[in-house]
């Protein structure tokens, strides 16, 4: 576009250089100009957490940010957790535990429980939340359920990914 900016990101450990509509949402930035089909869109507005990705370590809806504030911002996307052939500890557990029926909001569920577990490792409450310390994360079903409500799962495997996340709760 004529008006188009010069954005500068870190995704996956790879720097990118794009010119970009500004009104360009970091979701369409992923998905259309990188080819990073990963992050979901579901609704497009905030509801499900399908796009959900880590921005410098801080789990956020795709969808409801513009690239162009993300400018020099570090990105993870479910492509970049895994190291090689090592799936990181969260996706393991989701394997393990059959966390997924379709797989349409697992790459948003992943990201977004990732961000999640560095949440309460960094102690930050929540409602249901009892002794969180910084040093353990000991997460009750009812909590996890809670921090992960902004994530949707229209197939209802909602049992699995409470456990997978317990699970992984354990290793990061
Ligand atoms: Fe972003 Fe639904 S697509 S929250
Ligand atoms: Fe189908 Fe969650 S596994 S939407």
């Amino acid at each position: 576009a004529a008006n188009a900016i010069e954005i500068t990101l870190n995704i996956n450990s790879r720097n990118y250089s794009l010119g970009l509509d500004p009104r360009t949402t970091l979701l369409d930035a992923l998905r259309n100009h990188l080819g990073l089909t990963g992050a979901k869109k579901g609704c497009d507005h905030g509801q499900c957490g399908a796009c959900t990705v880590l921005v410098n370590g801080r789990r956020i809806n795709a969808c409801l940010s513009l690239a162009a504030m993300h400018e020099g911002d570090t990105i993870m996307t479910i492509e970049g957790l895994a190291a090689g052939e090592k799936l990181h500890p969260v996706q393991a557990a989701f394997v393990a535990h059959d966390g997924f029926q379709c797989g349409y909001c697992t790459p948003g569920q992943i990201c977004s429980a990732v961000g999640m577990l560095q949440e309460a490792k960094d102690g930050w409450p929540s409602h249901a939340s009892q002794n969180l310390n910084a040093t353990t994360i000991a997460l009750t079903d009812a909590e996890i359920r809670e921090r992960m409500s902004g994530n949707i799962c229209r197939c209802s495997a909602y049992p699995n990914i409470v456990a997978a996340i317990r699970d992984a709760a354990t290793e990061v």
